[in-house]
């Protein structure tokens, strides 16, 4: 059915007569999957719980509903008493069916599933967008913030320069030296909005195609095809992308993910990281360097940029979103001096991206030293996480190998030929969201398919990483030979749900 949305009329709460029409409109959506009458309840409930239907509201009578919706009058019959049954509704005789005045229960609405299926709530998450939310500083943020609204001249109030707050400049130009290995002085830094802000901008002033990484995000290709560029992919093999492959695809721009390959997990080789500034110097081309996650290395200290070998030819790229919140939309970008006036005049006259307020307080937070000690911190905390991951693995599905570094926020599974799919779909029966590799394949790469899941072990609160971990288990194939596995030991009340099932 097409999507339905009827505009109809209620009658008001207390202190409106029954039987009076309020005049105000409820829209109700029936679009979806399911019956008819699944859908309607799905719709009252949604309006009953933003609070858009008030407890005691008086809803239309059957017919008159049935008529604006242009359906049957027993299915809108048929909803009103499940929902009086389910507690949401109320009827009495002479006085029609109204919201009911207690509270309004709240639980999932099972009938409508998001029509984005990566939004949809499940309770367990592997997916590798997130850190761990709920590790987020919150009081050392507020101490930042605190101190650095009270610090700030009354202009950080007004209209703001579209490069961003010299304070937080100057605070990452000294950081990302010292911890990036990072050439820059605060002059060629421009906030963005994250690191998609930062491409985006980029998109609007690079011309030709743009190489990129055969595995990657799907929405960062997006952008750049959105911004008119067309996105050439590279092989990405154990040293990460193939540099050699650049001068053939006519680019003169190249996206790469050098300290972590994403989603593939391996680092950039240093004779890869030496080639593509060669590459750039030759062909008066521009690396882009996206170091999402560059600050997380567990196994050694982290390498440093690329951009430290040519601050002329890379645009460095980096973002809070890993280390501290996606929320806080907040990227930097360190530009060769050439791009710094078109990046500035393509992000607009006055800032519109970044709160001002937000800079303040992320330029104190690495200022005072609660950014290095909230990352050392997530660096054990993360390193944990994938300590547990490999060793929940190797003692349950031994047949299945980690690929990539000791780094980031994820790590891959390497699957057999033709399961990833079948092993996507297990983890949705065991309530367990995540990625095979597939999604961050890009259309038109040559190179053989690769099979896995990318396993983002930031992403679920402590107290339910191991339940993530153990509906993973269940999840993943069987060993090519059942009679070489050990004896699984299942938690209680599941049990492995293979393909087929
Ligand atoms: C590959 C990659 N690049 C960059 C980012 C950061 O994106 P943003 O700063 O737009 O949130 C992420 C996610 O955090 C990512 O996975």
């Amino acid at each position: 059915m097409a999507e339905t949305w009827a505009n109809v009329q209620v009658s008001g709460a207390d202190g409106v007569e029954p039987g009076q029409l309020s005049g105000s409109d409820l829209y109700l959506d029936l679009s979806g999957e399911g019956s008819l009458r699944s859908r309607l309840m799905g719709a009252l409930r949604e309006a009953i719980r933003s609070g858009r239907l008030a407890p005691g509201t008086r809803l239309p009578p059957h017919r008159g509903l049935a008529h604006d919706l242009g359906i049957a009058r027993n299915t809108v019959a048929n909803a009103y008493a499940e929902l009086v049954a389910e507690g949401w509704l109320q009827a009495r005789q002479g006085s029609g069916t109204r919201v009911a005045r207690r509270a309004v229960p709240l639980r999932v609405d099972r009938a409508r599933p998001s029509r984005h299926p990566r939004h949809r709530r499940v309770p367990h998450s592997l997916m590798p967008s997130s850190p761990d939310a709920a590790a987020f500083p919150r009081s050392a943020w507020l101490t930042s913030t605190r101190r650095a609204v009270a610090a700030a001249p009354n202009d950080a109030f007004g209209v703001g320069d579209p490069r961003g707050r010299v304070e937080l400049r100057e605070a990452l130009s000294e950081y990302l030296a010292r911890a990036r290995g990072v050439r820059t002085e605060p002059d060629r830094i421009v906030i963005c909005s994250g690191f998609a802000h930062g491409l985006e901008l980029l998109g609007g002033v690079l011309r030709g195609p743009v190489a990129v990484e055969s595995y990657g995000l799907d929405f960062h290709r997006g952008l750049l095809e959105a911004a008119g560029l067309r996105t050439v992919p590279l092989t990405v093999d154990s040293h990460g992308a193939r540099i050699d492959e650049l001068p053939r695809t006519g680019a003169k721009a190249v996206l790469l993910t050098p300290a972590h390959q994403f989603p593939t997990g391996g680092p950039l080789h240093p004779e890869r990281r030496a080639a593509v500034v060669d590459w750039a110097r030759s062909h008066g081309g521009l690396l882009v360097e996206d170091d999402y996650d560059g600050e997380f290395r567990y196994d050694r200290q982290p390498v440093g940029a690329v951009q430290g070998l040519d601050p002329d030819r890379v645009v460095y790229v980096g973002s809070a979103s890993k280390s501290l919140s996606p929320a806080l939309r907040l990227g930097w970008m360190v530009l060769p001096p050439w791009l710094v006036d078109e990046i500035v005049t393509a992000k607009g006259p006055r800032e519109i991206w970044s709160s001002a307020v937000d800079q303040l307080t992320l330029a104190d937070f690495i200022a005072c030293g609660a950014y290095d000690r909230h990352l050392r911190r997530m660096r054990q905390h993360y390193r944990r996480r994938r300590d547990q991951l490999v060793s929940t693995l190797a003692e349950r599905a031994p047949h299945i190998r980690v690929s990539g570094i000791a780094a980031g926020l994820h790590a891959v599974l390497e699957l057999p030929a033709d399961t990833e799919e079948a092993a996507v779909r297990a983890a949705g029966r065991q309530g367990l969201a995540l990625d095979g590799l597939r999604p961050y394949r890009h259309p038109d790469s040559a190179m053989p398919r690769r099979e896995g899941l990318v396993i983002g072990y930031g992403t679920p609160p402590d107290h339910a990483f191991a339940s993530a971990l153990a509906a993973l288990c269940l999840a993943l194939p069987d060993p090519p030979d059942d009679s070489r596995r050990p004896p699984p030991p299942p938690p209680a009340g599941r049990r492995r749900t293979g393909e087929g099932d």
